[in-house]
């Protein structure tokens, strides 16, 4: 005779209500399992709110991060399919936009690398197009009449990430992971080697497993045996505001020092600086008069249009550029989904889908394997 075993739902914690924690969140909620997300301040404010959306697997793909590419290249495959599903619960729109991506060049400098990097990505086995100025600007007609080269990527899109963050956080409701906001995780409630909660001031919640998904901070939560190498990497970007009516843009352009991502509402965005510069918060005027330069080089209309807003934001650093997904070394019951860098938009779906299965079945999902914290202690060791 089989014993009775009593069904009960593995129990997660999860620190830091970002699109990767509400991601993952709303995955194992799914899956039946009882979730809270432990967030500071508010929900999808930090770099979620910051980033500019662009679901950059092919235009993005740099030397030295070909491990990356496959991982980026499926969970844009899977956005549609995420951006399907939580516009059906939550019916909230969350501003998918597949026309493609354009790279383009106007001096001969400029031209000579993106052909280089065009090779590079190529050989990558990207699906990309070499266009003439003419054709690039066919396409856009109000790009610099000067672009004199452009690369086409059909597959590169983008998703607003203000209304992706907003949907999921009602699809977390709406399955039943549970939301604290203005809940700073202080620790971690460790015994006998194993996490079996997290700690907030004074007090202790209990879980079987707990999620580091604190982004920029992660490596800052006390009570780790061995801190995610992550660091701040500041983005200042701003928006101006376009007649959504005869937008300026509809593709998403990426020009020598900057990028432009055309909203469908007509927002405008320019992103970005890459500094390093700790968690300092401020706008200057050195990032604002670069951003603005290189938008209006590449696309002198942008002289005309409002400013709409400036921010900053921090971009989860790796030493690698690559995400930190797995078990956390030295600690059981303790996972990592953290280090997202420039792609953390990108990587959600995969994330989540591969978390949420690591959590509840102890498997490591294939496309996550090359992504443990255990690579920075092997190379280390080497
Ligand atoms: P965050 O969104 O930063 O969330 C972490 C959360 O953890 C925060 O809300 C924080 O308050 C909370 N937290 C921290 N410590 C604690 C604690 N102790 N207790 C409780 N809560 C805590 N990616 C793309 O894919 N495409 C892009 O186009 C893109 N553009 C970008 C542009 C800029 C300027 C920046 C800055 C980033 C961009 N990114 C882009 C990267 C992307 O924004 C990040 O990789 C992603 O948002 C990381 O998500 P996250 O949930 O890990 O972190
Ligand atoms: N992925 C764009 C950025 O990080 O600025």
């Amino acid at each position: 005779m089989t014993s009775y075993k009593p069904v009960s739902k593995p129990r997660v914690a999860i620190i830091g209500g970002g699109i990767i924690g509400m991601s993952i969140g709303w995955r194992l909620a799914q899956q039946g399992a009882e979730v809270e997300i432990f967030e500071r301040a508010k929900a999808g404010q930090a770099a979620s709110r910051a980033a500019a959306g662009m679901l950059a697997a092919g235009v993005e793909a740099e030397p030295g991060e070909q491990s990356l590419l496959p991982l980026c290249l499926e969970s844009q495959a899977r956005w549609p399919g995420f951006a399907q599903e939580l516009e059906a619960l939550t019916g909230i729109p969350v501003g998918l936009r597949t026309e493609g991506t354009l790279v383009v060049a106007s001096t001969r400098d400029e031209v000579e690398l993106l052909r280089s990097n065009y090779e590079f990505q190529r050989k990558l086995g990207l699906d990309l197009s070499w266009l003439t100025g003419a054709a690039a600007k066919e396409r856009e007609p109000f790009l610099n009449p000067r672009t004199a080269a452009g690369i086409f990527s059909p597959k590169d899109g983008q998703v607003d990430n203000r209304l992706a963050s907003a949907a999921l956080r009602v699809a977390m409701e709406k399955t039943g992971a549970r939301l604290y906001e203005g809940v700073e995780v202080t620790g971690l409630d460790v015994q006998g080697g194993r996490v079996r909660g997290v700690v907030l001031g004074d007090r202790v919640v209990p879980a079987d497993q707990v999620v580091i998904a604190a982004g920029a901070w992660s490596k800052l939560i006390p009570g780790q045996a061995s801190p995610p190498p992550v660091r701040p990497v500041k983005g200042q970007m701003m928006s101006l505001t376009m007649d959504p009516a005869n937008p300026l843009l509809t593709h998403v352009v990426w020009a020598p020092k900057c990028y432009l991502v055309p909203r469908i509402d007509g927002t405008l965005i320019i992103g970005a600086t890459t500094e390093e510069k700790g968690f300092d918060a401020q706008m200057t005027a050195g990032g604002v008069l670069a951003l603005l330069d290189a938008a209006w080089r590449a696309l002198p209309g942008v002289e005309e249009l409002p400013i709409k807003e400036m921010w900053t934001g921090h971009r989860p650093g790796c030493r690698d550029d690559a995400p930190i997904l797995g078990m956390a070394p030295g600690l059981d019951g303790l996972v990592l989904a953290t280090g997202h860098h420039r792609n953390g938009i990108l990587l959600a779906p995969i994330t989540a889908d591969a978390i949420s299965s690591l959590v509840l079945t102890g498997r490591t999902d294939p496309h996550i394997a090359p992504f443990g914290a255990d690579r920075f202690n092997a190379a280390r060791a080497a």
